[in-house]
Protein backbone atom coordinates (compact mmCIF):
# COMPACT_ATOMS: atom_id res chain seq x y z
CA UNK A 1 0.00 0.00 0.00
CA UNK A 2 1.54 3.41 -0.84
CA UNK A 3 2.32 5.95 2.00
CA UNK A 4 -0.31 8.18 3.00
CA UNK A 5 1.33 10.94 2.03
CA UNK A 6 2.82 10.09 -1.44
CA UNK A 7 3.14 12.85 -3.88
CA UNK A 8 2.49 15.50 -1.33
CA UNK A 9 3.97 19.17 -0.47
CA UNK A 10 3.81 19.71 3.24
CA UNK A 11 5.12 22.46 4.95
CA UNK A 12 5.30 22.74 9.00
CA UNK A 13 6.28 25.83 10.49
CA UNK A 14 7.97 25.79 14.07
CA UNK A 15 9.38 22.40 12.67
CA UNK A 16 13.21 22.69 13.86
CA UNK A 17 12.34 20.31 17.30
CA UNK A 18 9.38 19.33 19.42
CA UNK A 19 6.03 18.86 17.99
CA UNK A 20 6.79 20.64 14.83
CA UNK A 21 9.76 18.45 14.24
CA UNK A 22 8.62 14.85 15.14
CA UNK A 23 5.38 16.13 12.15
CA UNK A 24 8.08 16.82 9.64
CA UNK A 25 10.05 13.54 10.40
CA UNK A 26 6.10 11.53 10.15
CA UNK A 27 5.17 13.51 7.32
CA UNK A 28 8.45 12.56 5.67
CA UNK A 29 8.32 9.08 6.69
CA UNK A 30 4.74 9.21 4.70
CA UNK A 31 5.74 10.27 1.43
CA UNK A 32 5.69 13.60 1.57
CA UNK A 33 7.63 16.43 0.54
CA UNK A 34 8.60 18.17 3.71
CA UNK A 35 9.24 22.08 3.89
CA UNK A 36 10.97 22.37 7.53
CA UNK A 37 10.26 25.89 8.97
CA UNK A 38 11.35 27.67 11.68
CA UNK A 39 12.61 31.01 13.20
CA UNK A 40 15.83 29.08 14.23
CA UNK A 41 17.25 28.42 10.28
CA UNK A 42 20.01 26.24 11.77
CA UNK A 43 17.77 23.69 13.79
CA UNK A 44 15.43 23.46 10.49
CA UNK A 45 18.43 22.53 8.77
CA UNK A 46 19.09 19.84 10.71
CA UNK A 47 16.04 18.29 11.06
CA UNK A 48 15.67 18.68 6.90
CA UNK A 49 18.67 17.06 6.56
CA UNK A 50 17.31 13.51 8.06
CA UNK A 51 13.94 13.43 6.09
CA UNK A 52 14.28 12.43 2.74
CA UNK A 53 13.99 15.55 -0.44
CA UNK A 54 13.12 17.99 2.61
CA UNK A 55 14.41 21.25 2.26
CA UNK A 56 14.69 23.46 5.13
CA UNK A 57 13.69 27.29 5.21
CA UNK A 58 13.74 30.59 7.75
CA UNK A 59 10.74 32.00 8.52
CA UNK A 60 9.20 34.27 11.59
CA UNK A 61 5.99 33.28 10.90
CA UNK A 62 4.88 37.14 12.57
CA UNK A 63 5.98 38.60 9.92
CA UNK A 64 3.97 38.71 6.69
CA UNK A 65 6.47 39.32 3.94
CA UNK A 66 8.51 35.91 5.44
CA UNK A 67 5.01 34.15 5.59
CA UNK A 68 4.39 34.69 1.41
CA UNK A 69 7.87 33.90 0.50
CA UNK A 70 7.75 30.52 2.60
CA UNK A 71 4.75 29.49 0.45
CA UNK A 72 5.94 31.16 -2.91
CA UNK A 73 9.45 29.57 -2.29
CA UNK A 74 7.52 25.78 -1.42
CA UNK A 75 5.26 26.46 -4.73
CA UNK A 76 8.63 27.45 -7.13
CA UNK A 77 10.66 25.08 -5.41
CA UNK A 78 8.34 22.06 -4.92
CA UNK A 79 5.39 22.73 -7.92
CA UNK A 80 2.92 23.24 -5.68
CA UNK A 81 1.69 22.96 -1.72
CA UNK A 82 -1.28 20.24 -0.38
CA UNK A 83 -0.46 20.82 3.38
CA UNK A 84 0.19 23.10 5.82
CA UNK A 85 1.07 22.76 9.66
CA UNK A 86 0.94 26.18 11.61
CA UNK A 87 2.50 24.78 14.21
CA UNK A 88 4.97 27.58 15.23
CA UNK A 89 3.92 28.73 19.49
CA UNK A 90 5.42 30.26 22.16
CA UNK A 91 3.93 30.59 25.82
CA UNK A 92 5.10 32.82 28.77
CA UNK A 93 3.96 32.08 32.22
CA UNK A 94 2.86 34.74 34.31
CA UNK A 95 -0.33 35.72 36.25
CA UNK A 96 -2.53 37.70 33.58
CA UNK A 97 -2.31 40.43 36.32
CA UNK A 98 1.47 40.63 35.72
CA UNK A 99 1.44 40.45 31.87
CA UNK A 100 1.88 43.48 30.12
CA UNK A 101 0.30 44.75 27.05
CA UNK A 102 3.54 43.69 24.75
CA UNK A 103 3.76 40.09 26.45
CA UNK A 104 0.30 39.34 25.79
CA UNK A 105 0.77 40.85 21.77
CA UNK A 106 4.34 38.38 21.71
CA UNK A 107 1.91 35.51 22.17
CA UNK A 108 -0.94 36.78 20.52
CA UNK A 109 1.22 37.45 17.47
CA UNK A 110 2.96 33.88 17.30
CA UNK A 111 -0.01 31.75 17.89
CA UNK A 112 -2.75 33.63 16.65
CA UNK A 113 -1.74 36.07 13.99
CA UNK A 114 0.78 33.51 12.51
CA UNK A 115 -1.90 30.84 11.91
CA UNK A 116 -4.04 33.39 9.87
CA UNK A 117 -0.80 34.32 7.87
CA UNK A 118 0.02 31.04 6.97
CA UNK A 119 -3.65 30.45 6.29
CA UNK A 120 -4.22 33.46 4.41
CA UNK A 121 -1.11 32.35 1.93
CA UNK A 122 -1.03 28.93 1.92
CA UNK A 123 -4.75 28.45 1.57
CA UNK A 124 -4.71 30.16 -1.74
CA UNK A 125 -1.58 27.55 -2.87
CA UNK A 126 -3.49 24.58 -1.34
CA UNK A 127 -6.09 25.32 -3.80
CA UNK A 128 -4.27 26.36 -7.14
CA UNK A 129 -3.19 22.70 -6.48
CA UNK A 130 -5.83 20.97 -6.46
CA UNK A 131 -6.99 21.07 -2.59
CA UNK A 132 -5.37 19.42 0.71
CA UNK A 133 -5.64 20.10 3.97
CA UNK A 134 -4.63 22.65 6.99
CA UNK A 135 -3.63 21.05 10.18
CA UNK A 136 -3.38 23.79 12.87
CA UNK A 137 -1.61 22.79 16.41
CA UNK A 138 -4.23 24.28 19.28
CA UNK A 139 -4.32 23.31 22.24
CA UNK A 140 -6.72 22.19 24.83
CA UNK A 141 -6.18 25.42 26.78
CA UNK A 142 -8.80 26.27 23.96
CA UNK A 143 -11.46 24.73 25.97
CA UNK A 144 -11.21 26.35 29.55
CA UNK A 145 -9.58 28.94 31.76
CA UNK A 146 -5.42 28.30 31.81
CA UNK A 147 -3.88 30.11 35.08
CA UNK A 148 -0.45 31.52 33.96
CA UNK A 149 -0.87 31.01 30.19
CA UNK A 150 -4.05 33.51 29.57
CA UNK A 151 -2.67 34.75 26.57
CA UNK A 152 -1.49 31.37 25.22
CA UNK A 153 -5.05 30.16 26.01
CA UNK A 154 -7.13 32.77 24.50
CA UNK A 155 -4.66 32.65 21.45
CA UNK A 156 -5.35 28.94 21.23
CA UNK A 157 -9.36 29.56 21.50
CA UNK A 158 -8.80 32.22 18.31
CA UNK A 159 -6.88 29.17 16.42
CA UNK A 160 -9.89 26.67 16.90
CA UNK A 161 -12.56 29.53 15.62
CA UNK A 162 -10.21 30.47 12.90
CA UNK A 163 -10.17 26.73 12.06
CA UNK A 164 -13.59 26.65 11.90
CA UNK A 165 -14.14 29.43 9.65
CA UNK A 166 -11.40 28.30 7.43
CA UNK A 167 -13.42 24.91 6.94
CA UNK A 168 -16.58 26.23 6.52
CA UNK A 169 -15.16 29.20 3.85
CA UNK A 170 -12.92 26.70 2.16
CA UNK A 171 -14.97 23.08 1.87
CA UNK A 172 -15.98 23.88 -1.65
CA UNK A 173 -12.65 24.76 -2.87
CA UNK A 174 -11.11 21.13 -1.86
CA UNK A 175 -9.15 22.37 1.17
CA UNK A 176 -10.33 20.97 4.89
CA UNK A 177 -8.83 22.45 7.88
CA UNK A 178 -8.75 20.91 11.28
CA UNK A 179 -7.28 21.47 14.89
CA UNK A 180 -5.13 19.35 16.71
CA UNK A 181 -5.91 20.24 20.81
CA UNK A 182 -3.25 18.59 23.07
CA UNK A 183 -3.01 18.46 26.50
CA UNK A 184 1.02 18.43 27.63
CA UNK A 185 3.11 16.99 25.76
CA UNK A 186 6.86 16.52 26.42
CA UNK A 187 8.94 19.47 24.93
CA UNK A 188 10.97 22.19 26.10
CA UNK A 189 7.62 24.74 25.71
CA UNK A 190 6.48 22.37 29.09
CA UNK A 191 9.62 21.55 30.38
CA UNK A 192 11.15 24.95 30.32
CA UNK A 193 8.54 26.26 32.07
CA UNK A 194 7.63 23.66 34.72
CA UNK A 195 9.97 25.63 37.32
CA UNK A 196 7.52 28.72 36.84
CA UNK A 197 4.16 26.77 36.86
CA UNK A 198 5.89 25.46 40.43
CA UNK A 199 6.55 28.79 41.77
CA UNK A 200 2.96 30.63 41.15
CA UNK A 201 0.75 27.62 41.61
CA UNK A 202 2.86 27.33 45.10
CA UNK A 203 3.81 23.18 44.30
CA UNK A 204 7.36 21.90 45.71
CA UNK A 205 9.87 20.59 42.95
CA UNK A 206 8.70 18.21 40.45
CA UNK A 207 5.60 19.21 41.72
CA UNK A 208 3.90 20.25 38.16
CA UNK A 209 5.02 16.25 36.61
CA UNK A 210 2.64 15.11 39.79
CA UNK A 211 -0.38 17.58 39.10
CA UNK A 212 0.38 16.44 35.19
CA UNK A 213 0.22 12.64 35.93
CA UNK A 214 -2.57 13.04 38.05
CA UNK A 215 -4.92 14.88 35.32
CA UNK A 216 -3.57 12.83 32.17
CA UNK A 217 -1.94 9.93 33.44
CA UNK A 218 1.45 11.16 31.97
CA UNK A 219 3.38 13.25 29.31
CA UNK A 220 2.07 12.76 25.71
CA UNK A 221 5.48 12.28 23.35
CA UNK A 222 5.49 14.45 20.22
CA UNK A 223 4.96 11.15 18.09
CA UNK A 224 1.69 10.60 19.30
CA UNK A 225 -0.14 14.35 18.08
CA UNK A 226 2.06 13.19 14.42
CA UNK A 227 0.79 10.70 14.18
CA UNK A 228 -2.81 12.23 14.23
CA UNK A 229 -0.90 15.15 12.20
CA UNK A 230 -1.03 12.36 9.35
CA UNK A 231 -4.39 11.19 9.50
CA UNK A 232 -5.61 14.56 9.10
CA UNK A 233 -3.20 15.68 6.47
CA UNK A 234 -4.35 12.39 4.67
CA UNK A 235 -7.56 11.24 2.46
CA UNK A 236 -7.90 8.84 5.03
CA UNK A 237 -9.42 12.02 6.94
CA UNK A 238 -11.38 13.23 3.95
CA UNK A 239 -14.98 13.51 5.82
CA UNK A 240 -13.28 15.22 8.82
CA UNK A 241 -13.17 19.38 8.41
CA UNK A 242 -13.98 22.21 10.87
CA UNK A 243 -13.11 19.70 14.24
CA UNK A 244 -11.43 19.47 17.47
CA UNK A 245 -9.46 16.55 17.75
CA UNK A 246 -8.39 16.02 21.68
CA UNK A 247 -5.17 13.90 22.78
CA UNK A 248 -5.08 14.30 26.07
CA UNK A 249 -4.48 11.20 27.88
CA UNK A 250 -8.51 11.78 29.08
CA UNK A 251 -7.69 14.82 31.19
CA UNK A 252 -10.69 16.61 29.52
CA UNK A 253 -12.73 13.56 30.52
CA UNK A 254 -12.56 14.18 34.42
CA UNK A 255 -13.80 16.99 36.55
CA UNK A 256 -11.09 16.14 39.43
N1 LIG B 1 4.07 20.95 24.30
C1 LIG B 1 2.80 20.98 24.66
O1 LIG B 1 2.41 20.52 25.74
C2 LIG B 1 1.77 21.56 23.72
C3 LIG B 1 0.42 21.34 24.04
C4 LIG B 1 -0.56 21.87 23.20
C5 LIG B 1 -0.18 22.59 22.09
N2 LIG B 1 1.14 22.80 21.81
C6 LIG B 1 1.46 23.59 20.64
O2 LIG B 1 2.31 22.85 19.80
C7 LIG B 1 3.09 23.76 19.02
C8 LIG B 1 4.56 23.36 19.11
O3 LIG B 1 4.94 23.43 20.49
P1 LIG B 1 6.19 22.62 21.08
O4 LIG B 1 5.75 22.11 22.39
O5 LIG B 1 6.73 21.71 20.07
O6 LIG B 1 7.17 23.86 21.34
P2 LIG B 1 8.78 23.98 21.22
O7 LIG B 1 9.11 25.17 22.05
O8 LIG B 1 9.43 22.68 21.50
O9 LIG B 1 8.99 24.31 19.67
C9 LIG B 1 8.46 25.48 19.11
C10 LIG B 1 9.19 25.80 17.82
O10 LIG B 1 8.57 26.98 17.27
C11 LIG B 1 9.60 27.84 16.83
N3 LIG B 1 9.12 29.24 16.82
C12 LIG B 1 8.91 30.05 17.90
N4 LIG B 1 8.51 31.25 17.47
C13 LIG B 1 8.47 31.22 16.13
C14 LIG B 1 8.14 32.16 15.12
N5 LIG B 1 7.80 33.42 15.43
N6 LIG B 1 8.17 31.76 13.82
C15 LIG B 1 8.55 30.51 13.50
N7 LIG B 1 8.90 29.57 14.40
C16 LIG B 1 8.85 29.93 15.70
C17 LIG B 1 10.76 27.63 17.79
O11 LIG B 1 12.00 28.07 17.22
C18 LIG B 1 10.68 26.13 18.02
O12 LIG B 1 11.47 25.41 17.08
C19 LIG B 1 2.80 25.15 19.57
O13 LIG B 1 1.82 25.79 18.78
C20 LIG B 1 2.23 24.85 20.94
O14 LIG B 1 1.39 25.88 21.40
C21 LIG B 1 2.13 22.30 22.61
Amino acid sequence: MAASLDGKVAIVTGAGKGIGRAVAEAYGAAGATVVVSDLDGAAAEAVATGIDGATANTCDVTDEGQVKALIDGTVDTHGGLHVLVPNAGIARVQPLLEKSLEDWRAVMSVNLDGVFLCTRHGAPAIIASGGGAIVNICSITAFAGSPLVGDYAAAKAGVLSLTKTTAVELRDHGVRANAICPGFIDTDLVTANAEKFESALGLPAGGFDEVIAQKQGRYGNVEEVASLAVFLASERSSFSTGSAFVLDGGADASLL
